[in-house]
């Protein structure tokens, strides 16, 4: 009778694991079991076959834990058991058939690994990606003339196309690298690489229909690692050109007197130090914050954690360590820098980059 509970205990362990792993019908947006994209389908392909091998040894294993477990319990025989001392046959086949097993496992592995190395495609979209505490920095190198134009926390891409991505960490000549190590993650389009400090690292994404999907950060970075997700988000190729022709395009000018006054206030607060704002002024192609340039084109900010609400954007200004622990830009809040009336401006301004 007091076995019962346990294997009640079992059995919901056992539902629990069936129903995650039964779970990919889009509900969640970090999926690698439902892939977007050929580049996670391949993958997801080592997946259907490591599984049922793993089921199995599991099973097998855990049976015969279970029968020695039940068949040499003690009886209360005053005795000790029969001594053994080793079985050569036995031992044999467990190295052999595990030995097999991993051999069988590393051959698609291996191939898979070299499928997806390599150079880029010919008609491969080439983008930059540099980790930051805590969001990521994308620059789109070969989408036509003039200065690669650079986003933060959103990455667009067009379907039905090679994305390669240089996770580039060597520093360069205006590029500041902080010495972190990062995990560039999006479930849904292809499996993790690391962002090394020093190194490039490359790997490559695509996906089959427009959408958004959610990445994440998947190395512990600092105090704000979990709060380091980004976008991928992808458009027909016509939808992405257009895209791209309003990015290569600077900010307007400010059109009334309250969105002029958030530009000085831009200048007069050093904002340019920091952040690029082609179109500004006093723009100093800074790469330290994220571009501003189409800011108000970006559906959430801060890592892509917060939506670009006036609200989210005040709070943000005022006192980035609220939002975000660990953030590197200073507050400017009341009784700091900026008086309430001034704050308004500031974020009227921002959200008038679109
Ligand atoms: Cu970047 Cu964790």
């Amino acid at each position: 009778m007091r076995g019962r509970p346990r294997w009640g205990i079992a059995w919901l362990a056992l539902l629990l694991v069936a129903g995650c792993a039964s779970a990919g019908d889009g509900a969640l947006p970090q999926n690698a079991l439902d892939p977007a994209g050929p580049v996670a389908r391949i993958q997801d392909r080592l997946w259907d076959l490591v599984f049922p091998v793993a089921v199995v040894v599991f099973i097998l294993v855990q049976g015969l834990i279970i029968v020695a477990v039940v068949k040499f319990r003690d009886r209360g025989e005053d005795r000790p058991p029969r001594q053994i001392a080793g079985n050569t046959r036995l031992e044999v086949m467990w190295t052999i058939i595990p030995a097999l097993i991993l051999v069988g496992i590393a051959v698609p592995t291996i191939a898979t690994i070299f499928q997806l190395a390599g150079p880029p495609a010919d008609d491969a979209l080439t983008v930059r990606v540099i980790g930051k505490q805590y969001w990521w920095q994308f620059e789109y190198l070969n989408a036509g003339p003039g200065e690669p134009i650079r986003t933060a926390s959103e990455l667009h891409i067009p379907i039905d196309r090679e994305v390669f991505i240089e996770l580039e960490g060597r520093p360069g000549e205006t590029e500041d690298v902080v010495d972190v190590i990062h995990s560039f993650w999006v479930p849904r389009l292809a499996g993790k690489q690391d962002y090394v400090p020093g190194h490039i690292r490359t790997m490559r994404i695509q996906a089959d229909e427009p959408g958004t999907y959610q990445g994440q950060c998947a190395e512990f970075c600092g105090l704000s690692h979990a709060d380091m997700r980004f976008a991928v988000i992808a458009h027909e190729p016509a939808d992405f050109d257009a895209w791209l022709a309003t990015q290569r395009a600077p900010a307007g000018e400010p059109t009334s007197g309250l969105l002029r006054q958030g530009e000085q206030l831009f200048s007069q607060q050093q904002c340019f130090t920091c952040h690029t704002l082609d179109g500004h002024p006093d723009n100093a192609n800074a790469r330290t914050g994220p571009a501003l340039t189409h800011f108000a084109e970006r559906q959430k900010f801060a890592g892509y954690t917060y939506d670009r609400t006036d609200e989210n954007l005040r709070q943000w200004v005022s006192n980035p360590q609220s939002l975000k622990l660990g953030a590197q830009m200073p507050p400017y809040g009341t009784g700091v820098a900026l008086s309430d009336q001034e704050l308004d401006a500031l974020v009227a301004y921002l959200q008038s980059l679109d």
